[in-house]
């Protein structure tokens, strides 16, 4: 047995201070864990800074949580310089990300066979900024008739942009007045033109992280901090497990390691919509009762990944599932049992669980312990504070240490079965 190896967690941030705080201390409570073999590992978190890096740098971190790549350039080529030359474990890996947005993500998923909406692309509405564009576009751009496409996908209609994100520039198209209005609008957004899941019984977001999926009841015409319903069967059990397979299908296949799967359910068919979200929110104004989940899987899987020493995979393979896409003799649900089965070897399912059983034994009572802490209690607190004007503060904070009141009380339930 030699001494503890430390591992360093890079967290790499925008303006959030609530989860890194809380992650943060979580690490801290974690103390060593002994790996099969009994070596014993420590952690330490550390927050990324921005600063000129010579491309040979070794970097300190041996995993980095990322929610800060996907708009702010500079450290996204150092992960990807990290991620080739230092083989550094991300959540999540740009090569993937960047590659493959939400237009990517329909398509993947169409050719899998899921139930994704009849979608089109549209051609830009504004010239693209390029001196080759007016000969190109005078040549090669065809005229369409924009109505004709509208009817083909039919009415209602979403009009989002291809790359999408934080329903920048999306809007529900009902008629020809709407559909003009919004194409104008779009500039020079690269616009879809998708069929509306009109009427959806339910909306469900499903949170990934590694293996580890929380199907919410996600009601997208709250206010930001009512949009996670706490609710438990929502879903019959089929098709919760349906959405579970179809969001850590998408991870899989992009190796996107912390995902956030939007699903609209009508009839018992589940809908994918929206699931190229590798950095979603997981604020705890946002996510409340299911925070103390999001934490503990992040700490989970980040711990399993280092002590493991599981290897990132950063490139996608196609192959296997593609595989299982094209066989004729597979219908829908047939499909699903593969792709679930390739979704846990991918994220090694079994050896995960062993794992937390071995290794992470106690990690349910510590959660649920610091949550009732008063260190909880101020982060929640300050978080309430920065995130909502002084006259809702008090209500605020009563709402969610209410719900966070509630997750305690189930928790507790739940350890003493
Ligand atoms: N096909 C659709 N049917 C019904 N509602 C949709 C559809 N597409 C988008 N929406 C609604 O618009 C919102 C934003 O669209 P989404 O594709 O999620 O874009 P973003 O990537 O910006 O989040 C969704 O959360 C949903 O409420
Ligand atoms: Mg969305």
């Amino acid at each position: 047995m030699g001494s503890a190896t430390t591992h360093l967690i890079g967290l790499l941030l925008g303006a959030e201070e609530d989860w890194p705080t809380a992650f943060e201390a979580l690490v801290r409570r974690l103390g060593v864990v002994r790996d099969p073999g009994g070596q014993e590992h420590s952690f330490a978190t550390e927050r990324v800074t921005i600063e000129p890096f010579n491309l040979r740098d070794t970097p300190r971190q041996d995993l980095v949580i990322d929610r800060l790549a996907h708009w702010y350039y500079h450290p996204r080529e150092w992960l990807k310089k990290v991620a080739l030359m230092d083989d550094v474990y991300l959540l999540n890996s740009p090569f993937t990300f960047q590659a493959m947005e939400k237009h990517s993500a329909y398509c993947a998923l169409m050719r899998l066979g899921m139930h994704v909406p009849e979608t089109v692309l549209v051609p830009y509405k504004h010239p693209v900024d390029n001196v080759r564009w007016a000969y190109t576009s005078a040549r090669y751009n065809k005229a369409f008739d924009l109505d004709a496409v509208a009817e083909s996908v039919g009415y209602p209609l979403f009009m989002k942009p291809f790359d999408g994100g934080a329903w920048r520039g999306v809007s529900m198209i009902r008629d020809r007045g709407d559909l003009h209005r919004a194409y104008d609008d779009s500039g020079e957004m690269l616009m879809h033109l998708q069929k509306a899941v009109d009427g959806f019984d339910v909306f469900a977001r499903a949170l990934t992280i590694g293996p580890e999926t929380m199907v919410m009841n996600f009601r997208p015409d709250e206010p930001m901090h009512n949009r996670y319903a706490v609710s438990h069967d929502f879903l019959s059990p089929a098709v919760g497990a349906e959405v579970r397979t179809i969001a850590q299908t998408v991870n899989a296949f992009f190796r996107w390691e912390f995902n956030s799967c939007e699903m609209l359910v009508k009839d018992g068919v589940v809908y994918p919509i929206d699931y190229a979200n590798a950095c979603p929110d997981v604020a705890v104004t946002s996510l409340h009762y299911y925070f103390p989940w999001a934490m503990k899987a992040l700490l989970k899987w980040s711990a399993f990944c280092l002590v493991t020493g599981r290897r990132a995979r950063t490139q996608v393979d196609l192959d296997p599932w593609f595989v299982v896409a094209d066989d004729p003799l597979l219908g829908y649900e047939a499909r699903l049992v593969e792709y679930q089965r390739l979704a846990d070897e991918h994220f090694d399912t079994v050896r995960y669980q062993e794992f937390c059983g071995s290794a992470l034994p106690d990690v349910d009572e510590m959660v649920l312990e610091w949550v009732q802490s008063p260190d909880f209690d101020t982060l929640l607190a300050s978080t309430v504070r920065s995130t909502y004007p002084a006259h809702e503060q008090e209500q605020f904070l009563a709402h969610f240490r209410g719900l966070l009141g509630m997750w305690v009380k189930d928790e507790d339930a739940r350890l003493a079965r």
